[in-house]
């Protein structure tokens, strides 16, 4: 069986009110309109003490610094458009 991807959002509270708390959305929504749900370990995280890269997430341990809405989708449609080819 294929093995989840992994993301963790920073819900810290400088990454959460520099724009997590928006782009915990953005990636609901995403997984939610690609049926991507069941393929995913979406979750929150605690601070990852990098909070002036934030904000930032880190899917399968690979961090991704200062997201917006535009970035995180970049990195979503790359990761499952090569990972789920046919999706
Ligand atoms: S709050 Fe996100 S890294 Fe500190």
């Amino acid at each position: 069986m294929e093995q989840k991807v992994d993301i963790q959002i920073c819900l810290g509270s400088s990454c959460f009110s520099r724009g997590n708390k928006l782009l915990v959305k953005v990636i609901e929504q995403y997984l939610n309109e690609n049926n991507l749900r069941h393929l995913v370990h979406f979750h929150g995280a605690h601070c990852f003490s990098s909070c002036d890269k934030g904000p930032l997430m880190h899917i399968n341990g690979k961090e991704y610094q200062e997201l917006d809405e535009e970035k995180v989708l970049a990195v979503l449609n790359e990761l499952f458009g090569q990972t789920f080819p046919n999706m």
